[in-house]
């Protein structure tokens, strides 16, 4: 698939199959991804690929984190409602067999800029979004409330100015699947030209 036709037909696909994905599958990802420009080449861009077991334990810390800010809104955590919800926040790391988390490590060097830094990851995330879509596979960035959370950094090994980019989501999709209608805002509206006749 040339690059220019993987970008006009990439669609996120929320649920693809449980089928699983190989690893030299996500290895041709993570090395598409870390072909993404970075500033001062730090390459700041860190991935954390979750299958199996890894899935349920970062379900528990969302649900972790979920629980916390329940309580810090005055919700009990612990009535009926505060259990569906935080059921339902435990599981959302099952809707593909594989998550790749991308996070961003800044790098300390001199004359570095931390923003270029994230700009830089969500590179290598469309990166792999488009490689993903560009083998077949089914892909959805997320992030949530879930990618700010300390529970869920501190899990994954960040520390410091490192942020969460991504979760993105991976797997086969379902035979079939169709995509939700999305018209893009044409970019003739968001472009303004200069200097051209
Ligand atoms: C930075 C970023 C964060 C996102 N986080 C979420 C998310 O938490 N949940 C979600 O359903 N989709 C999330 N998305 C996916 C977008 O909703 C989706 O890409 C957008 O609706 C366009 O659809 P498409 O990918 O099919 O073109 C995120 C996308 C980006 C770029």
């Amino acid at each position: 698939m040339d690059v220019l036709t993987a970008i006009k037909t990439r669609r996120s696909i929320g649920r693809p199959s449980q089928k699983p994905v190989a690893r030299e599958v996500i290895e041709t990802l993570l090395d598409a991804a870390a072909q993404a420009p970075s500033h001062h080449n730090t390459f700041p861009w860190r991935f954390h690929v979750l299958t199996g077991d890894a899935r349920v334990a970062l379900g528990e810390r969302l649900a972790a984190a979920l629980r916390r800010s329940l309580a810090e809104e005055g919700q009990d955590p612990e009535s009926k409602q505060g259990q569906a919800l935080l059921k339902a926040e435990a599981g959302k790391t099952m809707r593909a067999p594989v998550l790749i988390a991308v996070s961003s490590h800044p790098s300390d060097a001199r004359d570095v800029v931390e923003r270029e830094e994230h700009f830089a990851c969500a590179a290598a995330v469309q990166n792999m979004l488009l490689a993903a879509h560009s083998l077949g596979l089914a892909m959805m960035w997320r992030t949530g409330d879930g990618s700010e959370a300390p529970e869920v950094k501190e899990w994954l090994g960040l520390a410091g100015r490192d942020q969460i980019i991504a979760l993105v989501y991976v797997g086969w999709p379902e035979p079939g699947a169709s995509l939700y209608p999305l018209t893009r805002r044409p970019w003739s509206e968001l472009t303004e030209w200069r200097g051209f006749d």
